[in-house]
C-alpha cells in the first residue's frame, strides 16, 4: 500500500526532490484548483490567515502574477517585494532583506533571482518554505509543473509521449526542470538547437535525445515546445545573428509539418515572435500557449495549498 505524499512545509527548489507519484499528486490537486478558477466567484478561504511573499529580484510577468493570483484565490495575504524600489538598491543584502521580511510574519516565499541557489538561501535565512520561481539558468520547477499539467490535461497518460524542445537549451532553466519532470513521468524528450547553445552530456545527464537538425528533431513529435532566445544571458556571441538562428530553427508552418499532425505547440513565454516562433504557429489552433499561462495559476494554487496545509 502506498502512503499519501506529504507536502507540508516542503521547499520546491526543483523537481528532482519530487517523485513521479508526488508530481502526479500535485497535478491532480491542480485539476481541482482549475475548477475553482473557472467559477464566477474564484476565491476559497483555505489559506485565510497565511501570508505569502513574492520576492522577485529578476523581471517576470507570468510567474509573479500567477503566484500572487494563486495566493489571493486561496485567501492568503500577499506581499509583493519590488526589487527596483526596495532597500536592495541602497545595498541591503538578500540576507538582511529576508530577516526584515520575516520579521513581518511571512509563511511562504516565492522567489525569482538571477543567482542559482537563491531559494536555498532564503530558506536558510527564514526557515520558511520556499517555492523557486526561477533561479538563474538553474531551475524553474513551477513552469515545468504547469507545462506537464497542460500536456496531461490535453493528451492524458504521459508515458511514452514524445516532446521536442527547441531553442536556447544552454541558458534555459525551463528545459532543465522539464527534463527532470518529464523523464520521471516516462516521456521521451528530444532537445534541439545550435551546437553553441547545447550543453555537453545532455544524453547522459538527462536521458534525452539531442538533435541539431530541426526536421529530424520534430519527426513524430506529439508536442513541440519553443524556447526564448535569452539574449540577456548570452555574452559570448554564440551564433551570428537572430536571423541566422531563425533560418535554421524557427517554428513555422513549414517546419512544424514534420511533427505529428495536430501536435501541441507550447512556449513558456515570453516569446520573441519572428525569432523562435512565427505568429502563424503561436496563435494557431494547435497552440496551447495561452492555456499554459492559465494553468500556471492552478498549479501554483495547488502547491501553496499542499505546502501550507490548506483546509480542503
Ligand atoms: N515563463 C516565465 O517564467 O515567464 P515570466 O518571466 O513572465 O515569469
Amino acid at each position: 500500500m502506498t502512503s499519501t505524499p506529504q507536502f507540508l512545509g516542503r521547499n520546491v527548489y526543483d523537481l528532482d526532490d519530487y517523485s513521479a507519484e508526488e508530481i502526479m499528486y500535485i497535478l491532480d490537486a491542480a485539476k481541482g484548483m482549475k475548477e475553482i478558477n473557472l467559477r464566477e466567484y474564484k476565491k476559497i478561504p483555505t489559506l485565510r490567515g497565511k501570508t505569502v511573499c513574492t520576492l522577485f529580484v529578476e523581471n517576470s510577468t507570468r510567474t509573479r502574477m500567477s503566484f500572487e493570483l494563486a495566493a489571493n484565490r486561496l485567501s492568503a495575504d500577499v506581499v509583493s517585494f519590488q526589487a527596483s524600489i526596495s532597500a536592495l538598491q541602497k545595498g541591503e543584502s538578500l540576507q538582511d532583506t529576508v530577516y526584515t521580511l520575516d520579521a513581518m510574519g511571512i509563511d511562504l516565499y516565492c522567489i525569482r533571482h538571477s543567482s542559482p541557489g537563491s531559494p536555498q538561501m532564503v530558506h536558510k535565512y527564514s526557515g520558511k518554505p520556499v517555492i523557486n520561481g526561477g533561479d538563474g539558468r538553474h531551475a524553474h520547477p513551477t513552469q515545468a509543473l504547469l507545462d506537464i499539467f497542460s500536456i496531461w490535461e490535453k493528451l492524458g497518460d504521459l508515458n511514452g509521449l514524445k516532446i521536442t524542445i527547441v531553442g536556447d537549451i544552454l541558458n534555459s532553466r525551463v528545459v532543465r526542470s522539464n527534463l527532470i519532470g518529464m523523464k520521471k513521468l516516462g516521456m521521451e524528450v528530444t532537445v534541439c538547437g545550435p551546437r553553441t547553445l547545447m550543453p555537453g552530456n545532455m544524453e547522459e545527464i538527462y536521458g534525452c535525445r539531442v538533435e541539431y537538425n530541426l526536421r529530424e528533431a520534430l519527426s513524430d513529435a506529439d508536442i513541440v515546445m519553443g524556447l526564448r532566445m535569452q539574449m540577456e544571458r548570452m555574452t559570448d556571441g554564440l551564433f551570428p545573428s537572430l536571423e541566422e538562428y531563425s533560418k535554421h530553427y524557427v517554428l513555422s508552418k513549414d517546419t512544424i509539418k514534420y511533427a505529428k499532425k495536430d501536435a501541441l505547440i507550447m512556449h513558456p513565454g515570453p516569446m520573441n515572435r519572428g525569432v523562435e516562433i512565427l505568429p502563424e504557429i503561436a496563435d494557431s489552433n494547435q497552440s496551447i500557449i495561452v492555456e499554459q499561462v492559465a494553468n500556471g495559476v492552478a498549479v501554483r494554487m495547488a502547491l501553496m495549498f499542499l505546502i501550507l496545509g490548506g483546509k480542503a
